[in-house]
């Protein structure tokens, strides 16, 4: 039977967090016998906000490697970098055309990002870029025909604005896109701070002991479990809305070791936090040394270029596929009826 397609990537915003790890790059890692996978580095939503060259290629170069470290594999998956199929960028702007601005400013991640920048910067000049940055998204997805996008719960609405474009357009200009569905993981779709259990875990918060890094320091990763927040019941039990932290913990372990949560809670009888966080800093420090030191052995190794080359070379096929047939349909191609 032919292998139905998934496409998703990450941001090159910075660090790849143990929430990317668990809501996406795992479910990657899991499915890439069973789906036909592009997985790309999205280089070109890494400059929605500024950031400074230098950071953005040490940024792409190690989500690359963050990709292969975490164990997605290039004869199994096509990886590639977004910005080196074009495709991207010119479909976009396709669909640019069929998006509404009001659309566009209900995204609630557009509106917490952009009041961020007023907040931070204390500026009404918001990036352009950050208010389109769902349609190049719905782009990266519609190319591909892909049935499914495995995401964490935060691109729920992004996904949901890719399928109205998709099927506004469908009806307008005959069917030329495949409807995508979201895929979430079964736990963990969305990991939560390790201060703040009430916001999910990302790399763009202020205070590092918020949120595991893949590449932190061994150390550093055991210090910020030992003072993740809790509550003080000293009750070992999965109740996300009265025990947000403690939940978490009990997520991030049972994904990570692949138990189910019941038989975690099982296990913590009569145990207090110690036990659990002692459990939590042990899957999570093995599944760290273990990327970790994958990571270092190809860092700079000639892998990495050689290891995208043909997942490059299927995505573009692919794309430009698609993009001539959207170029037919909508009357782009004026030399054809
Ligand atoms: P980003 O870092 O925003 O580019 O996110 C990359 C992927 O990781 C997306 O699929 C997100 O939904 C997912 N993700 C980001 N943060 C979390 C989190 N705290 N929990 C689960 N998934 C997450
Ligand atoms: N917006 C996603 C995120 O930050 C990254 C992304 C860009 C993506 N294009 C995509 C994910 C297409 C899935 C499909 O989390």
């Amino acid at each position: 039977m032919e292998k139905k397609r998934m496409i998703s990537g990450i941001t090159t915003t910075g660090k790849i967090t143990l929430g990317n790890y668990i809501g996406a790059l795992k479910n990657f890692v899991d499915l890439q016998d069973d789906f036909e996978m592009y997985i790309f580095v999205a280089n070109l939503h890494g400059i929605t906000l500024p950031i400074d060259k230098e950071t953005l290629r040490k940024n792409i170069k190690e989500t690359v490697a963050l990709y292969f470290a975490c164990g997605l594999d290039p004869t199994k998956s096509n990886i590639f970098i977004q910005s080196d199929i074009a495709e991207h960028a010119e479909l976009a702007w396709v669909l640019t055309c069929n998006t509404t601005l009001g659309e566009l400013q209900r995204m609630t991640q557009f509106k917490d990002k952009s009041n961020k920048v007023k907040s931070d910067n204390g500026t009404e000049f918001i990036p352009t870029g950050l208010l389109m940055y769902p349609v190049l998204m719905a782009a990266d997805i519609l190319l591909y025909d892909a049935s499914f996008v495995p995401v964490g719960k935060d691109q729920k609405q992004h996904i949901e604005l890719a399928r109205s474009i998709a099927e506004r357009m469908n009806n307008k200009y005959g069917e030329m896109f495949k409807m995508p569905e979201e895929y979430h993981p079964k736990v963990g779709a969305k990991i939560l701070d390790l201060q703040d259990p009430t916001k999910k875990m990302s790399k763009s918060s202020l205070n590092s002991k918020s949120y595991i890094a893949l590449l932190d320091n061994i150390e550093e990763v055991k210090k910020k479990i030992k003072s993740a927040v809790t509550d003080s019941e000293n009750l070992i039990k999965y109740d996300l809305e009265n025990k947000p932290g403690v939940s978490n913990l009990i997520t991030i372990w049972s994904s990570l070791a692949n138990l189910a949560i019941e038989k975690i809670e099982k296990m913590c009888e009569g145990k207090d936090y110690g036990f659990l966080k002692e459990n939590v800093t042990n899957v999570v420090v093995s599944l760290l040394e273990k990327i970790q030191s994958k990571y270092n052995e190809i860092y700079n190794s000639d892998d990495l270029e050689k290891w995208i080359e043909s997942g490059t070379l299927n995505a573009k096929k692919a794309a430009s596929k698609k993009l001539r047939k959207v170029y037919n349909l909508t009357g782009l191609n004026y030399k054809r009826k």
